[in-house]
């Protein structure tokens, strides 16, 4: 099948090598020269990835037949709805059904007039005056959200970035100041537990679960600094997360159930794969956020593992037919982004970095290329997450000795990495702050 690809970052290299692997020929835009994208595909073209014109254009001219879109920028300026126009179907939402993530306030309300379990405290404001009256007036820790899309970059949490009421009022003003995000201001209730991630396929109704998986979004290793899109995440052979029961996964899919069925009943049905990002508490699963599609670096954890056809998989997402049977290895994973130093902050970005495919692969491990550019014939980062590197084992520890060994083929002037992600002291301390708190209960 001719798929096109819409993405240059390492979840949609992921979702190529998987398409790949699935017999489809693969026809690419992105923004940056991805060189793993590149090397599979059968023509490509380095543009805004939000230029729906050129984008049709090129999909017209090539004949595909569905699309995979990765990133949440071109789905919140309605990429789906043109290419779904010109008889092209998809495998990603339209601008309607994506505003369940390019809107935070639309998420709320959503969950809020669905009566949806997992919902936090929440006020959306366009104002900094009646912001800052409904924060002198709250009772609980907040969290402090620009309403639109930040890549990730936006929040800041009470407590941890935010240390007093002046650090509160002086954000909220910088979001309006500078319109952060574009529209307004959210205050959240902060909810305190252990992050998950849970994704799921969805076709309009049904969904089918993916592996649970852990981010890791502060910048630095011991989880501070600032949030980030996401430095790197494991995945464990059982498909579970080792504080995560099977009954509070089955609470956040039914939740994910019910946000589809909201959405389908208001009009704007979801296709395509889902995010749902969950804080575990001590009142059960709480939903951060949803995402409309894969979430970057999670989709790096299960898209090699997947061992149904991506393609089918896709097909049958943009169609309506999606099959409860999707299958997934039962192998752990880790995957560790390696960025430029000040990455979150201020990226030293445009510096050389070299990658032994070969050698990565000898590990035990793969290598998926992000936010990096071809100059001049050399590989150069960017300002976002160059390059993921994910191990593979039979457990989380194995497969974080596998991505470390492959690390060291990954080489380049100011890069760095979280190398704490997926060590066993970092796991232990989640499993030990779900046990305290539940114990507190
Ligand atoms: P988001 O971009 O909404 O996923 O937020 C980025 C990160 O901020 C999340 O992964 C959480 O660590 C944190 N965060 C966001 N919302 C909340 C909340 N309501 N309570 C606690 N932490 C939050
Ligand atoms: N890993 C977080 C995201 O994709 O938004």
């Amino acid at each position: 099948m001719k798929v096109l690809t819409v993405g240059g970052g390492g979840r949609e290299h992921a979702a190529v090598e998987a398409f790949h692997r699935s017999g489809s020929e693969i026809f690419a835009v992105m923004k940056n020269a991805n060189p793993g994208i590149i090397k599979r595909s059968k023509a490509y073209k380095l543009i805004d990835e939000k230029n729906i014109k050129e984008v049709c254009d090129f999909a017209k001219k090539n004949c595909v037949e569905i699309a995979f879109i990765g990133p949440e920028a071109p789905l919140e300026v309605g990429l789906a709805d043109a290419l779904e126009s010109i008889g092209i179907k998809c495998a990603s939402p339209t601008k309607n059904a994506a505003r369940i993530e390019t809107s935070k306030t639309f998420m709320r309300e959503l969950l809020e007039k669905y009566k949806i379990n997992g919902n936090l405290g929440f006020a959306s404001f366009d104002n900094a005056k009646d912001t800052e009256n409904y924060i002198k007036g709250v009772k609980y820790d907040i969290v402090v959200k620009p309403v639109g899309l930040t890549g990730g970059k936006g929040v800041k949490v009470q407590g941890e970035h935010l240390h007093s009421f002046d650090d509160i009022m002086q954000y909220v003003n910088e979001i309006f100041d500078n319109n952060i995000g574009g529209a307004g201001v959210i205050i959240e209730e902060k909810a305190v537990g252990e992050e998950y991630t849970q994704m799921v396929f969805c076709d309009g109704s049904s969904i089918t679960a993916m592996p649970l998986v852990q981010d890791h979004k502060r910048a630095y290793e011991g989880d501070v600094g600032p949030n980030t899109g996401g430095m790197g995440s494991y995945t464990d052979a059982d498909h579970l997360l080792p504080f995560v029961t099977e009954n509070e996964s089955k609470i956040s899919l039914n939740i994910i159930q019910q946000i589809v069925d909201a959405l389908r009943k208001e009009g704007c049905t979801y296709r395509g794969p889902m995010y749902g990002q969950f804080m575990l508490t001590i009142n059960g699963p709480k939903l951060i956020e949803i995402n409309a599609r894969f979430g970057d670096p999670e989709a790096m954890n299960v898209l090699p593992i997947l061992e149904t056809s991506f393609t089918d998989v896709c097909e049958a997402m943009a169609s309506g037919t999606l099959k409860k049977n999707v299958k997934f290895s039962k192998k752990a994973t880790v995957c560790k982004y390696v960025v430029p130093e000040g990455y979150g902050v201020r990226s030293k970005a445009g510096l050389p970095i070299s990658v032994d495919e070969e050698d990565i692969k000898k590990c035990g491990a793969t290598v998926f290329y992000a936010n990096v550019d071809i100059v001049d014939n050399k590989l150069v980062t960017g300002t976002s997450r160059s390059v993921g590197v994910v191990g593979m084992g039979e457990s989380i520890e194995e497969a974080e000795s596998n991505c470390e060994n492959a690390l060291k083929y990954v080489n380049g002037e100011a890069i760095t990495v979280r190398h704490d992600i997926g060590k066993r002291e970092l796991v232990q301390k989640r499993v030990d702050h779900m046990k305290a708190l539940r114990k507190e209960r």
